[in-house]
């Protein structure tokens, strides 16, 4: 049986969503906006969905918004929040560390004359709040940060960015939108301190075993956005487009499923993440942990550089064992660029290279996690072999 270890790229769905959702396709395919009984029945199950997505949240219904994913989350809360605050000021404070549907949407504000202030990250990935505050100044409308970084893992102090940014607003009065993109913690982090503070939220169905296609973004009370998509009308004007009932429905019951075993889940993936590692670290030296140990971290993604092994090659010979990892995001793993987020935290040319994410999900076992690291062993010592690598 192979091993799947790419859950931050995405997960298999849960065979319940599955049955769910070709359920809804079949039977509940009229258009929620219609005003006969299909219709109703479509808006019914987009309510069920809304109200789980929501208590994920720990927000009400009325402040989530369907989108198509976590990208469309993120295009949205930064493209559409600092459209709507250009009078109160210009300036957008994110990391170089964050998700490129971050990073592309900051370029994109950046070309409409947007000032795009980078923040910095250690060496473990994780964002100094001290050099947000250095940042600060009254022209600032906005602060974008990853909850958890998808690539380290590092859980970003974002409670300390709502925190500044209240602290802000008490000073001067003027009020600063807080963004975490958190699609590598919904359903897999609990969410509640940060939902209370946040003013914008966005979470993908398919990193939690629900469908790929369907997302949320959570709007805070005090929060204003634009929309990105115009027309009918639909998500409270927020998200034109007849709803996708059949995939909001299945990220519904995805994200009810989590809810329900949220912490029995993550020391579940934290066992698996503990036992890899500790194989890995038993059977080969010089083992570089990429991001925070411990609770700094979430113990859904581990990433490890072997010096004196490429993490291209040792992704591919493990594949052949059965075991599936990535290099690091899957968007851009085509691009053979290298990690930008292991390049923030100031890691070699080399270490970037040697990076491999494991990521862990529902179906994992600690018998994979045992089974895996004796693959990984075997592979970095017979490369570092032929590279003679001392
Ligand atoms: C942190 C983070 N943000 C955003 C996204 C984009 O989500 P989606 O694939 O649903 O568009 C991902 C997906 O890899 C992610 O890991």
């Amino acid at each position: 049986m192979d091993i799947y270890f790419d859950n931050a790229a995405t997960t298999r769905p849960h065979d319940d969503v599955i049955a769910y959702m070709a359920s809804v396709m079949r039977e509940t395919y009229g258009n929620p906006s219609a005003l006969h009984g299909a219709g109703l029945a479509a808006e019914r199950t987009v309510r069920e969905a809304r109200g789980r997505v929501a208590s994920l949240f720990c927000a009400d219904a009325g402040n989530v918004v369907f989108t198509s994913g976590g990208t469309e989350s993120n295009n949205t809360a930064i493209l559409c929040g600092a459209r709507a605050r250009r009078r109160q000021g210009r300036r957008v404070i994110t990391t170089r560390a964050e998700h490129p549907s971050v990073l592309e949407s900051c370029a994109l504000l950046a070309a409409e004359g947007f000032d795009i202030a980078f923040a910095d990250v250690d060496g473990e990935g994780r964002l100094l709040p001290a050099s947000v505050e250095a940042l600060l100044n009254g022209d600032v409308i906005l602060i974008s940060c990853a909850h958890v970084n998808n690539e380290t893992g590092a859980i970003q102090p974002t409670e300390a960015l709502c925190a500044l940014a209240e602290a802000h607003e008490k000073r001067t009065g003027k009020r600063i939108a807080v963004h975490a993109d958190a699609v590598q913690s919904f359903g897999k982090l609990p969410l509640e301190a940060l939902a209370r503070r946040a003013d914008l939220l966005s979470a993908s169905g398919h990193k939690l075993h629900g469908p790929k296609g369907a997302g949320a973004l959570f709007v805070g009370r005090n929060a204003r956005i634009d929309p990105l998509l115009v027309g009918g009308g639909q998500e409270r004007g927020l998200r034109s487009g007849t709803e996708n009932v059949p995939a909001i429905a299945g990220f519904g019951l995805a994200a009810h499923m989590a809810h329900a075993h949220l912490a029995a889940r993550a020391e579940k993936a934290a066992a698996c993440k503990r036992r890899l590692l500790a194989g890995v670290r038993a059977g080969v030296r010089d083992v570089r942990l990429n991001g925070p140990d411990g609770a700094a971290a979430s113990p859904y993604i581990l990433n490890l550089s072997f010096p004196g092994v490429k993490g291209e090659v040792l992704l591919h010979d493990l594949e052949q064992r059965g075991v599936f990892v990535s290099t690091g995001a899957a968007c851009s793993a085509r691009k053979h660029a290298g990690s930008h987020v292991l390049a923030a935290m100031g890691l070699s040319r080399a270490e970037i290279e040697g990076a491999i994410r494991f990521s862990f999900g529902d179906f994992n076992t600690e018998a994979e996690a045992e089974r895996a690291a004796e693959a990984v062993c075997a592979a970095v010592a017979r490369f570092r072999k032929l590279g003679r690598y001392r």
